[in-house]
């Protein structure tokens, strides 16, 4: 029996195909390469010494995960495919709805078609909106999100959920992502954005190989202890160390389980800039610049539910996770482009 991973060529799928393989499991991605590489996948196969079966294909085409299933014994999926770009979804909501929530009700209705019905899905802090309290447990009710791609999240973990209210037999992990950066200790994956960096971690490496000049931060008048925004970083392959354990705990046929993946710490994008120069020991030049549209002061979690049930914790702390970012950066400074 095999793991189908959607999104499996992209930056947490690809670590995640990883520690699948190396944790033993058969793997098969599904991907249309939409914002990612086919070399990732051959990178994945490298790095274990282990084969995995790749398709080419759009969740959204009926036809081709019919077959897919048909062929495939898929016993779990890992859902990663979706557009992630926060400022382009407000600029394109319908084609982030289209994709992301037509994707995945073409999915699930495939999945039950062929009789799988257990599922991981990629949500993301984001659903909290501005976080009622910090630290953020599961218990804090969703909030209101800033942008369609949020909103995207929150109606899935929804549907999810009333998928599993109508048949009981599907069993949901939603896995609520913090800040994932780092990447693969080899330095062969990592993350790989098309065009100008949206988020911090990818725009300071980029700054620090000279692709990019200066890093804007935005707000340095906030209610944090530097002014700047504060986030919950996570290495990424503890996060994909998190998606294993989540594949376990679907054999306990929980129903619809919610859990927090972030470390629990706080750092400001001040003390991110710190952090990276440190680990390649450039200056990174910066410029205060007004605060984002949609942005919040500070988001971190408490990862107790996750400790306690998934029996996983983030093992990786900030150095760790800069120099891994950084190697991933310095030997691919146009990432999987030659
Ligand atoms: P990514 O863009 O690197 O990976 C997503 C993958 O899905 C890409 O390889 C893309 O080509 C593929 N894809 C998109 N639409 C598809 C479709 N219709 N059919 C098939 N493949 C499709 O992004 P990522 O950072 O690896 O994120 C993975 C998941 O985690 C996403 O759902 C994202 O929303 C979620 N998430 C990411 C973060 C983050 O900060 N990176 C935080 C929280 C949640
Ligand atoms: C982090 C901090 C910025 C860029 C986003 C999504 C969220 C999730 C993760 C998918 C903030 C500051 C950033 C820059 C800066 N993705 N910043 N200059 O906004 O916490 O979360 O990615 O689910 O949904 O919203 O991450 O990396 O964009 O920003 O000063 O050039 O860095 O203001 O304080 P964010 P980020």
């Amino acid at each position: 029996m095999s793991i189908l991973v959607t999104g499996g060529a992209g930056f947490i799928g690809s670590h995640t195909c990883v520690e699948l393989l190396n944790a033993g499991y058969q793997v098969v991605v599904v991907d249309n390469l939409y914002n990612a590489s086919e070399k990732a996948v051959e990178r994945v196969k490298e790095i274990t010494g282990k084969d995995l079966t790749f398709y080419k294909a759009d969740i959204r085409d009926k036809e081709a995960m019919n077959a897919i299933f048909a062929k495939e014994e898929i016993e779990s999926v890992i859902h990663f495919a979706g557009l992630k770009a926060v400022g382009e979804s407000v600029a394109k909501p319908l084609e982030y709805y289209e994709n992301n929530i037509g994707g995945t009700i073409t999915l699930c209705d495939v999945m039950r078609n062929h009789g799988v019905k257990n599922i991981i899905f990629s949500s993301s802090a984001t659903v909290y909106g501005d976080p009622a309290f910090i630290p953020i447990t599961e218990e804090c009710p969703k909030g209101i999100c800033t942008n369609p791609y949020g909103w995207t999240k929150w109606m899935l973990e929804q549907i999810l959920t009333d998928l599993h209210t109508a048949d009981p037999e599907w069993n949901v992990v939603l896995l609520r992502y913090f800040n994932p950066i780092g990447a693969h200790k080899s330095g062969k994956i990592g993350e790989d954005p098309k065009g100008i960096p949206n988020n911090l971690m990818p725009y300071i490496t980029q700054v620090a190989i000279g692709k990019l000049e200066c890093l804007g931060v935005f707000g340095n008048d906030y209610d944090t202890p530097d002014g700047t925004g504060v986030r919950d970083y996570i290495h990424v392959v503890d996060l994909a160390v998190g998606h294993v354990r989540a594949v376990e705990k679907l054999k306990e046929k929980a129903g619809v389980s919610v859990y927090n993946l972030g470390t629990g710490k706080g750092y400001s994008v001040l003390d991110m800039v710190k952090a990276f120069s440190k680990a390649c020991g450039k200056e990174i030049p910066y410029q205060i610049k007004p605060r984002r549209a949609g942005d919040i002061a500070t988001c971190y979690c408490d990862a107790t539910k996750a400790k306690n049930e998934l029996h996983w914790k983030a093992e990786r702390g900030l150095e760790e996770m800069c120099e891994d970012s950084w190697r991933w950066q310095s030997q691919n400074p146009n990432g999987y482009d030659d």
